[in-house]
């Protein structure tokens, strides 16, 4: 098993992508501690974890929030005796729209959540890593905002790409301790994110030279071989798993 006996905490594990790497990961002999803001649907993949055997808790609460991501580790280390990686996947992309009609709030909540969010992560989880003698952090980010401009998302653009400039200042400083960080750039993917509007989905999937739309596991395995000794010699990169968006222009 890739994860066996590592323990890892999941933030945006209530649904879509984060929800499918809880599953994965436990598959696959990870500890996790779990969190998103909805506790009833962490409630219910727990469940279904510790129905199959696998070592699982949950945390309520906002990333937004510095002292949120101390309690994971925290946790982490009280039930688990350590924390060996991270996959911090919790995002939105706020409203959309062109950045002279966009509200400060929304731009500053963006932020807030993409990008102020990985800051609080990195602060509290690494301490935690150096005491275990390394570990392996991964960043959701996006292809928004590194290969492609799409129009109306400024905000998340610019939140995902900051991601990708934090990923690597934390990898020089922390590769010496034996600590990996990569930011993972999924392409469109099926998840509550994408919404429900068929035509849209059309025009996604359109983006990608695959011509469909990812399934959550498939970017979930992304951050599984991230998180796992498999990428024991890749630290800093922004890694893309997008279908072929980024390269696609037909
Ligand atoms: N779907 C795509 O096409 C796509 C493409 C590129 C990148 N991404 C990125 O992939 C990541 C996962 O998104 P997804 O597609 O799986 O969408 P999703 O199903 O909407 O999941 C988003 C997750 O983030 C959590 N979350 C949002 N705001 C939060 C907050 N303030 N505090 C704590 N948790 C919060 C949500 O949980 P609660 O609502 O329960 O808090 C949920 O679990 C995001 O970072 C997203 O930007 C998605």
């Amino acid at each position: 098993m890739l994860l066996e006996g590592k323990s890892i905490i999941i933030t945006g594990a209530s649904s879509g992508i984060g929800a499918a790497a809880a599953k994965m990961f436990a598959a696959e002999g990870a500890k996790l501690v779990l969190g998103a803001r909805r506790a009833e649907l962490l409630e219910r993949i727990v469940n279904e974890i510790s129905a199959d055997g696998g070592e699982v808790d949950f945390i309520a609460g906002d990333v937004e929030d510095s002292g949120y991501a101390e309690e994971m580790v925290k946790r982490a280390e009280a039930r688990f005796g350590g924390l060996d990686g991270a996959f911090n996947n919790a995002g939105a992309t706020g409203n959309i729209g062109p950045i002279p009609d966009m509200d400060e709030s929304n731009w500053h909540r963006v932020m807030s959540v993409n990008l102020n969010s990985g800051f609080y992560a990195a602060k509290h989880q690494i301490p935690a890593m150096r005491k275990r003698g390394g570990g392996s952090i991964v960043f959701t980010s996006s292809f928004v905002g590194h290969t492609v401009g799409l129009p109306g998302m400024g905000a998340y653009a610019a939140a995902k790409a900051g991601l990708i400039g934090l990923t690597q200042v934390l990898a020089t400083e922390h590769g010496p301790e034996n600590i990996r960080v990569n930011a993972l750039l999924p392409g469109g993917t099926m998840t509550p994110m994408a919404g429900e509007d068929a035509a849209y989905h059309e025009i996604v999937r359109g983006f990608h030279a695959l011509k469909r739309m990812a399934d959550p596991s498939e970017i979930a395995q992304a951050a599984l071989f991230l998180l796992s000794d498999h990428a024991s010699f890749v630290t800093g990169t922004a890694m893309i798993a997008d279908g072929g968006n980024s390269i696609n222009k037909l």
